[in-house]
Order: C-alpha cells, then sequence, then structure tokens
C-alpha cells in the first residue's frame, strides 16, 4: 500500500511500464491498421482547458519551450499546436514506452508535425534531451543543466507512477517526482499537472513541501459534482510557478 499525504494508494499495473508498453503497442497496431490515435486520457475538456491555461500564461508569442512528461500519443502537444499555434520546434515529449514514442511519432508525421521532438525517456531517472534550440549545449552539459523548459506538461502521468512498485525502503517511485520535474523547469516557468486521483489539495501538499523551488500559481476549474453529501470535480489541474534560486 502507498501513502501519500494520509491516502492510501495499491500499487497496480497501471505504474508499470509493461502495462504502458502493452496499451501503446496496441494502439500502435490500431493507428496503423484504420488510423485510430488512441486513447485521450481525461477527455477532450482537459486538453482543451490545459491549452486555454498555457495560452493565457505561457502564449506562443514569447515561443516558450514546453515539455510534456509521459506523453503517451501526444495528443496535448499536437492539440498545443492546432488550437494556438505554439511552435513545434519548441515542443518536446518523452515517455518511457519504446511503443507510445512510436505512436506518437506515426501522428506526428501524418499531422505534418514532425518538429515535434518524442523521445524515450524514464524521467525519474533520465535527464531528457537537450533542445536543439539551447545553443551552447556541450556547455550545459557539462554543468549538468537541465533546466531548460518554460512549462513542464503533465496529464495523467504523476497518477501512473503513483502507481508504482514500492522500493526497498517502501517509497512509491513517485517520492522523487516533484524534484526531478522541477529541476527541468527555467525559474519563472511553469509546471501544469492534471490529475484524476489527487485532489488540488494533495497536489499542493506533495509538490509544495518539497525542498523544490515551487509555488502555487493557479488552478483550472472543472464542473462539480456532487455525491453522497460530498461534491468535487473528476480532475483537478495545479500550476505550480518555480521561483529564482
Ligand atoms: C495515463 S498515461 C497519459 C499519457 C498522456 N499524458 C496522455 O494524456 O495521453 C501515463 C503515461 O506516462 C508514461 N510514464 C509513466 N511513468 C513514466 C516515467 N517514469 N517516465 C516517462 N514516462 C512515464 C506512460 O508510459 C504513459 O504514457
Amino acid at each position: 500500500m502507498i501513502m501519500l499525504n494520509g491516502i492510501e494508494f495499491e500499487s497496480s499495473k497501471l505504474g508499470s511500464k509493461e502495462h504502458w508498453e502493452a496499451v501503446y503497442a496496441r494502439e500502435l497496431n490500431s493507428f496503423r491498421d484504420i488510423g485510430d490515435e488512441g486513447e485521450i486520457w481525461f477527455g477532450q475538456e482537459s486538453i482543451d482547458k490545459m491549452v486555454q491555461w498555457a495560452a493565457e500564461h505561457v502564449p506562443p508569442s514569447d515561443d516558450p519551450a514546453i515539455l510534456e512528461l509521459g506523453s503517451g500519443n501526444g495528443t496535448l502537444l499536437f492539440s498545443l499546436v492546432e488550437q494556438e499555434d505554439y511552435s513545434p520546434q519548441r515542443l518536446c515529449g518523452i515517455d518511457y514506452s519504446s511503443s507510445a514514442v512510436e505512436l506518437a511519432k506515426s501522428i506526428a508525421h501524418q499531422k505534418a508535425m514532425q518538429d515535434i521532438l518524442f523521445h524515450m525517456c524514464d524521467f525519474l531517472h533520465q535527464d531528457p534531451p537537450l533542445p536543439s534550440f539551447v545553443s551552447n549545449s556541450e556547455e550545459q552539459k557539462n554543468l549538468g543543466q537541465v533546466d531548460n523548459w518554460d512549462l513542464v506538461l503533465d496529464k495523467g502521468t504523476y497518477d501512473a507512477i503513483a502507481l508504482g512498485e514500492k522500493d526497498e525502503q517502501g517509497r512509491s517511485p513517485v517520492f522523487r517526482y516533484p524534484s526531478q520535474a522541477a529541476r527541468l523547469i527555467k525559474p519563472g516557468g511553469f509546471l501544469l499537472i492534471t490529475s484524476c486521483n489527487f485532489t488540488e489539495e494533495e497536489l499542493k501538499a506533495n509538490f509544495l513541501t518539497q525542498v523544490n523551488n515551487l509555488v502555487y500559481h493557479s488552478s483550472i476549474k472543472y464542473p462539480t459534482f456532487s455525491f453522497g453529501g460530498h461534491s468535487g470535480a473528476k480532475y483537478s489541474s495545479v500550476a505550480f510557478q518555480k521561483t529564482s534560486q
């Protein structure tokens, strides 16, 4: 059982790389067979709202560099280009599933968005690729700098990682996430995370207690529902901003 801020999570297959490989291998086959681009996690509404949030706070006119953690089939990044005209050359999606990366690249090719970089990377243990627009990349590499990104996005990946197997010390792999994500963000840049397993308050508690220079910035409002005397939203999207170090 995984405990995060008092909430118990059973580890599950949704937290394993094998699961996601199998999911995206199936989706890749189906894209090749019938052109189906695969599942839209949390539905179109969450994509539209994340894109709107980005357009308001990290507008395309600033030519921001944007990284998605666990980009799956790439729909969120494609939507940034299709809906708000973000520059594909400044977008990157990383995923630890090779089939997800292959699927996202195939769809990008079909949409003539090959300039979006999709790269295989387990971001809890590896650094994402240095974007080609970083001019002093060798120097950056030598300095170990990875904070190249104006906006880091997550839709469902934190949730999946929270369900991963515990290590020998009994910790869920998600304990590494806030600091790993924070180090990728430029000072002044943002992390926008959408979850179906954590409420806004839980996300704040999980990200703001770490020593990672993140402060709460804003959140996206979703329609709420009431059930059994409780009310809440199906999803939570919270934006954190990185302070200068
Ligand atoms: C719920 S899916 C969401 C995919 C995508 N963000 C979307 O909204 O369609 C979670 C994704 O996280 C990826 N993932 C999980 N752990 C990861 C890790 N440590 N590094 C990179 N990707 C990871 C999975 O392969 C999967 O694509």
